[in-house]
Parts: structure tokens; sequence; C-alpha cells
């Protein structure tokens, strides 16, 4: 079964989001595009929170943000129990998050990548599976600082 993937932005990633929708839709992902879809000013913790709400509660497998820089919704999504969260603007760093950090959502700055390199970063990202072994240890780390 194709994993389901929750997507969310603030107003200055809209575009960029809405192709990678479709980008990952045509590749038979089921897509929870949690908006926001006006490009009205906005703030990026809430939208961040919104689809880490979802990954963290099972309601989604895995989740992409977006916001200018990628970083301050990757902040607000850190927050939430059970998140692990990384920017990438390499598809190395996208690939390797999956792989050894079991990351569980992926940022991305609309401002800072340009959409066939987000789009690769995306195929990196979804296309990678967590290695387990000895990052598991370190991934349960990880977990064991949250409150
Ligand atoms: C919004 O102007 C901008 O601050 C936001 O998209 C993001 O880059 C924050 O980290």
């Amino acid at each position: 079964m194709k994993q389901k993937i929750v997507l969310s932005s603030d107003h200055a990633a809209i575009e960029l989001r809405q192709v990678i929708a479709k980008h990952i839709e045509t590749k038979g992902f089921t897509v929870d595009d949690i908006g926001p879809t006006s490009s009205e000013s906005t703030h990026y913790p809430d939208h961040g929170a919104a689809a880490a709400r979802k990954v963290a509660s099972g309601a989604a497998d895995l989740g992409i943000v977006l916001c200018g820089t990628g970083q301050g919704i990757m902040m607000a999504a850190n927050k939430i129990k059970g998140i692990r969260c990384g920017v990438c603007s390499d598809t190395f760093s996208a690939q390797m998050i999956r792989a050894h950090n079991d990351a569980n959502m992926l940022s991305i700055g609309a401002r800072v990548t340009g959409e066939g390199l987000a789009l690769a970063i995306v195929d990196a990202f979804l296309g990678s599976d967590f290695e387990g072994g000895r990052h598991e240890t370190r991934v349960d780390l990880i977990k064991a600082l949250e409150v």
C-alpha cells in the first residue's frame, strides 16, 4: 500500500507545495494537502504543527512542510512529540535523514530551493527507508530526549 503524505506550508511556499503535491500524487502516494490555499500572510508554526500532529497521530505516514527558508516550519514541527523533521536543500541529506535519522517529516525552503531540485529532494526522501541497526540506538536516544 502506498504511503499517505501530509503537506502544509505558509504563504511563502503555496505554489511549490502544490507542485510537490501533484508530483507525488502522480507517483501513487496518497496526498493530504492541508493548505493553506490563499496567499494571505499566515503563521508557519500553525501549519507546521497541524501537519506534524497528523504524522504523530498516525493519520499520515510522513509529512512534507515548506516555508520561505524551511527553517521556521521545521522548528515548529519538531516541537510535536514523535516528530523528526529536517530541512533539506540537497538530495543526499534527504536520503540520509530517512536512512539514519528515521525522519518522518521533510522541510524545504521555497525561497532557497528551486522547483526541480525540490522535486528531486522529495523523491530522495520518499524513496529511502530507515536502516535501523546502530542508527536505531541513536534514534532511541533522540526519543529519550522528548518530554
Ligand atoms: C515568512 O515571511 C518567512 O519568515 C517564513 O516563510 C519562513 O521563512 C520562516 O522560517
